[in-house]
Order: C-alpha cells, then sequence, then structure tokens
C-alpha cells in the first residue's frame, strides 16, 4: 500500500542500517489526506466502532511493510544490528508519553490480554509458592474484560485464590457513585478477613463504556491495604490522558492498536519498579528470560516485531495534527458526546453516563420497543445492523433494575445501549445512517426476538 502522505514517502526514510527522520512537514493534515490514509477502509461501512479493534492509517501500513521487508532482506544483520535498537527507541518515546520514570519500567507485548496473563501468572506464583493463603482475594469490576476474567480464572481461582465482584453501577451519574460501589465491594471482600493481593481495575471500562476514576481508586486500594493494584487501560492511550506517576498502579496496560493508530498488535505494560519487578515474566519464556520483563517481551522467538517497530512512524503520523495525541483525542470526545446526544435526542432516549465518563465512545440508549431482552438479543442486533444496514457499532443489554419493568417486558425502560465510538476518520454521516437504520426498525415495529428468529431461520434455511 502506498503512503498517500508527502508524495508517497513517509517522513522516515530508511538506509541499511538506520531509519532517520526527515524535516517534518510544516502544515497540519488535511481533510482529504485523513480519507486517503483510511481509503482502504470497506466502503459503505459506518464504521463507529472503533474501540474494538482500532485503526491504522495506510502510511503506517506502508512503514510496517517496510520492517518486514527489512527483516526479509536481511534476517542476521535485522536480528544482531536493529532489532533490540529500534525497539528500545519505541519504549523509550512511549516512557516519556506516559510519564514513567525509568525506559526499564515499560514492556512492549502484544496486547493487554498477555499483559494480564502476565500480571495474574505472578499472583499465581505466589499461591503456589506459599507466600499468599488459600482465599486471598482479586478485587475486579463485573463488567471487567472476559479474557481478563478468563485469565482470573486460569491463574488465581486454580491456584486457590478468591474473586471480589464490584458492581459498577450503569446508566451512571458520576465518579462518586462508582467510588461508593467500590468501597463497599472492597469492605464486603475483606470483611472475613482476606488479604486483597490484587484489585484490577478498568481506566475505561469496555461495555457498558464508562471512565472509571482510577487514581482515586488506586489510592482507597492504598489506605485499605490493597497490596498491588493492576490498571486495565486497554481502550486509554490516545482517548484519555495518561500519566503513569498521576495515577499510581504498579502494572498499567493500554493497547496502542486501539486509539493509537499503531497496526495489530502492541500495548505498553507499565510496571512501576518495586521488589517484585525482577519477578514479573512473559508468559512465552525465551532466550532472554530473567533479564528483566522489557528484555524478554522483546525477543519472544522468531516472529514479526513490525508493529512495535513502527511506533516512532506512529508519533511522526499524530504529530501532522493539531495539538497531537491530546488535540485528536480532544475533538473524539466533543465529536462522540455530540453524536451521542444527536441520536438520544432523535430516539427519545438518554446517553449512559455524563460527558465528562465518556472517552472517545460513548453509550445511547436505544429505543425500548426494540425489546432487547438478554445479550443475544444485543448481538443479533448488532449483526443484523451490519448485515442489513452496513452499520458496525456494538450493543449492550443491561438488565433494568428492580422495578423499572413496564408492563410488557420491555416497557418503558432503556435495556439496551449501543456503544459508538469515534476517530479521525468519522463523519456525520455515520451517525446519521445509524439513527435512519434504528427510526425505520422502530417505524416496522421490529424487535429483536424477531431478528433473533430471522437470522435463526437464515442459518437453517
Ligand atoms: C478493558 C479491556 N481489556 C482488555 C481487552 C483486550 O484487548 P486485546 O484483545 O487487544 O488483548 C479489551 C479489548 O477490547 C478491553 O476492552
Amino acid at each position: 500500500m502506498d503512503d498517500p502522505r508527502a508524495n508517497g514517502k513517509s517522513t522516515y526514510e530508511h538506509d541499511h542500517d538506520h531509519v532517520y527522520k526527515k524535516p517534518k512537514l510544516s502544515s497540519f493534515i488535511t481533510e482529504s489526506e485523513i480519507r486517503q490514509e483510511f481509503g482502504h477502509h470497506q466502503p459503505g461501512i459506518a464504521r463507529i466502532n472503533n474501540g474494538s479493534f482500532g485503526s491504522c492509517p495506510a502510511s503506517i501500513i506502508a512503514a510496517q511493510k517496510r520492517w518486514q521487508l527489512k527483516f526479509l532482506q536481511q534476517p542476521d544483520h535485522f536480528f544482531f544490528n536493529l532489532l533490540q535498537k529500534r525497539i528500545l527507541h519505541s519504549r523509550t518515546l512511549i516512557k516519556n508519553l506516559i510519564n514513567a520514570d525509568d525506559v526499564s519500567e515499560v514492556s512492549l507485548v502484544d496486547n493487554a490480554t498477555t499483559a494480564a496473563a502476565i500480571v495474574l501468572q505472578n499472583i499465581g506464583w505466589a499461591f503456589a509458592q506459599g507466600r499468599f493463603q488459600r482465599g486471598d482475594a482479586v478485587v475486579m469490576l463485573h463488567c471487567a474484560f472476559q479474557a481478563v476474567k478468563k485469565s482470573i480464572e486460569a491463574y488465581v481461582t486454580r491456584a486457590g485464590g478468591s474473586v471480589i465482584v464490584v458492581r459498577l453501577p450503569f446508566p451512571v451519574n458520576s465518579n462518586e457513585e462508582v467510588i461508593a460501589e467500590f468501597k463497599k465491594g472492597l469492605a464486603k471482600g475483606k470483611a472475613n478477613g482476606r488479604n486483597v493481593r490484587l484489585a484490577i481495575i478498568d481506566h475505561i471500562t469496555s461495555m457498558p463504556c464508562v471512565v472509571i476514576p482510577v487514581r482515586e481508586l488506586v489510592d482507597i486500594c492504598r489506605e485499605e491495604g490493597v497490596d498491588k493494584v493492576f490498571v486495565d487501560a486497554a481502550h486509554a492511550i490516545g482517548s484519555v490522558h495518561v500519566d503513569v506517576k498521576e495515577i499510581g498502579a504498579d502494572f498499567y496496560v493500554s493497547n496502542l492498536h486501539k486509539w493509537f493508530f499503531c497496526p495489530p498488535s502492541v500495548a505498553f505494560l507499565y510496571c512501576r519498579q518495586s521488589p517484585i519487578s525482577h519477578d514479573l515474566h512473559h508468559p512465552v519464556v525465551s532466550h532472554e528470560y530473567g533479564n528483566g520483563l522489557a528484555i524478554e517481551s522483546s525477543w519472544i522467538g522468531t516472529r514479526d516485531y513490525s508493529s512495535q517497530l513502527v511506533v516512532p512512524e506512529v508519533f511522526d503520523f499524530i504529530s501532522g495534527f493539531e495539538g497531537g495525541i491530546e488535540g485528536i483525542r480532544k475533538k473524539n470526545h466533543d465529536a462522540v458526546v455530540e453524536m451521542g446526544q444527536m441520536l438520544a435526542n432523535a430516539w427519545g432516549t438518554n446517553l449512559g453516563s455524563p460527558p465528562e465518563m465518556c472517552p472517545s465512545m460513548i453509550m445511547v440508549g436505544l429505543p425500548a420497543s426494540l425489546g432487547i431482552l438478554s445479550d443475544e438479543d444485543a448481538l443479533c442486533l448488532r449483526t443484523h445492523l451490519r448485515d442489513c444496514f452496513g452499520v458496525e457499532v456494538p450493543i449492550h443489554y443491561q438488565a433494568p433494575k428492580d422495578g423499572e419493568v413496564g408492563t410488557r417486558d420491555w416497557d418503558g425502560c432503556t435495556t439496551g445501549y449501543a456503544r459508538i465510538s469515534h476517530q479521525v476518520y468519522n463523519t456525520v454521516d455515520d451517525y446519521v445512517k445509524f439513527r435512519d437504520a434504528i427510526n425505520q426498525l422502530v417505524q416496522n415495529g421490529l424487535t429483536s426476538k424477531m431478528l433473533s428468529r430471522k437470522i435463526t431461520s437464515q442459518l437453517t434455511d
């Protein structure tokens, strides 16, 4: 794929041994350049789901291909002279971006799932080696990401640990509501004298999507004697401000392929220097075992490391936007709030949280008449929107609270929410298409149950 900017050339050029930076373009990226950068997106799809898999501009895909070719051209030279130096450079850029103290605190790993395995494996060993007692606990939000819950099951529950689940209120009106629930959950979990060994806190929950007051929750964990805090911030970098020292957690992971324009897959895992730093290990053991997590992670056997190597080019891409990453995230946030309000007004529904608790994603209530009464219903609607309307958007089922249900199952209370995203490539038309699709379903009297029957009969026909 060609790089559409700078007459087909990236601002990074490669000679045999080096990647050096040419002088930066003086003007900001234009609307038509943005369209070219994302010209590989399938036409006709209103892609308002950047949150799930992120997006990667054409110039970065081109840079990635150059790195892949560099390896294939002379693998030995690449391995002995380039790879480690360039990964260190990527880590240094991230270290400065997130305000870590030292580059040794920053590892590049494949994704948030891998980071969770690294942290939870360490907890599992503490149980296995008798440093933690049977029943010692891990705390998590009830809506923690499914892969992370599975990791808890594999590494902690299996080793004899217990799990304290904190319910995130939703819809939610303020940070105070989240803080109050967290305190309640923690107190309940500790009531029978359990030691809380780890709290896993999402910075931005996935479904439903809410920005969590992580700094305050980390402080509470410290006050309550929780040993370690792991912030799962898979969505954070590029969509909220990240300062790891300010947040104060022991471990903090964010994907770079969601909101930071890297190709899949790469994430940074920040591990604050501590006495256990030497005992954190990549779950794939290779030559560098024992040399520190960052070094272990930079060689886990022969594989494609290009997504880690393009980090400098991604910084260059981002610097083409006014205000850099802060400018991008502010614009995305403002736009997604505006689009969320437009949809909620059109459907006569509500937003799932106030704007200040939204990143570049927002939860918008769907008309109650769609009758979303289960996770399956939500998935059916999502599938139908993709297949019949070309709209890509995740749908969330929110069980009604006691006393909220009307005369018919779904009367009068919002049980379905759409999670809409905004990234630089989105236009108002994407959201108008979504609005009109839902309006049409409502006008036609379709419910998720009917869609489910339709999809089932198509599958069995
Ligand atoms: C909160 C959260 N944690 C973890 C993950 C897992 O990310 P990945 O699939 O890149 O490992 C996600 C993915 O969306 C997420 O939203």
